[in-house]
């Protein structure tokens, strides 16, 4: 090896232990500086927390019996609207229900669904008898232009008031 050879591998070797020592001294910089910050603002923070408890919860929780199986409580409407979550307001009457529910499908017609308010559509199936159209609506069905879900995707309303939205429905056809 040439003198030179040997004082570039000294000049090398010099600067790359510069540079290693640079990089643990940064790292150890930013630990402390986290730990005063991070820590503070972001590790405890109400939000990253309730996110992380999210996230590391159990996929399913079951109610186990003889226990408190108050937190799996299916919320009622108006308790949910009261925990401020946007779930819509419990329908009064057929209307309502018809206005929040069944008109997605049936105020336009979509998805081969007989428009409310058109004669010729509603007529045969009025034809058919109250009770045929109360049992599809209740319990949905197959017909010839789609499918109509068993109260309209709606199976938390009581029977009554799907029959209501219906009556409301074939008052419109008339
Ligand atoms: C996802 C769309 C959709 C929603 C929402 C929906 N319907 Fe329907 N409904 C249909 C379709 C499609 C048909 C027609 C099925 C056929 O005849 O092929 C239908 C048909 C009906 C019929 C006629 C049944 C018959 O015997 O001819 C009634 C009554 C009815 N719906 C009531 C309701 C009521 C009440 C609601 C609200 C609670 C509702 N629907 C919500 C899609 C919907």
């Amino acid at each position: 090896m040439s003198k030179q050879d040997t004082h570039f591998f000294n000049v090398f070797s010099l600067v790359i232990g510069l540079l290693v020592t640079i990089t643990i001294v940064l790292f150890a910089l930013a630990r402390v500086v986290a730990s005063h910050t991070q820590e503070a603002n972001v590790l405890t923070e109400p939000d990253y927390s309730r996110n992380v408890a999210s996230r590391i919860a159990e996929p399913t929780r079951e109610a186990v019996a003889g226990q408190d199986n108050s937190a799996l409580a299916i919320k009622t409407a108006t308790s949910a609207t009261a925990g401020g979550s946007a779930a819509p307001a419990m329908p009064k009457n057929g209307t309502e229900l018809f206005e929040q529910t069944c008109s997605v499908c049936h105020g336009q017609g979509i998805a081969g669904a007989p428009k409310a308010g058109d004669k010729a559509a509603w007529a045969p199936r009025i034809a058919e008898g109250k009770a045929v159209l109360y049992s599809h609506a209740l319990q949905g069905f197959q017909g010839k232009t789609g499918v109509m879900p068993p109260k309209g995707g709606r199976t938390d309303m009581p029977d009554d008031l799907v029959k209501q939205a219906v009556d409301h429905m074939v008052q419109m056809a008339q």
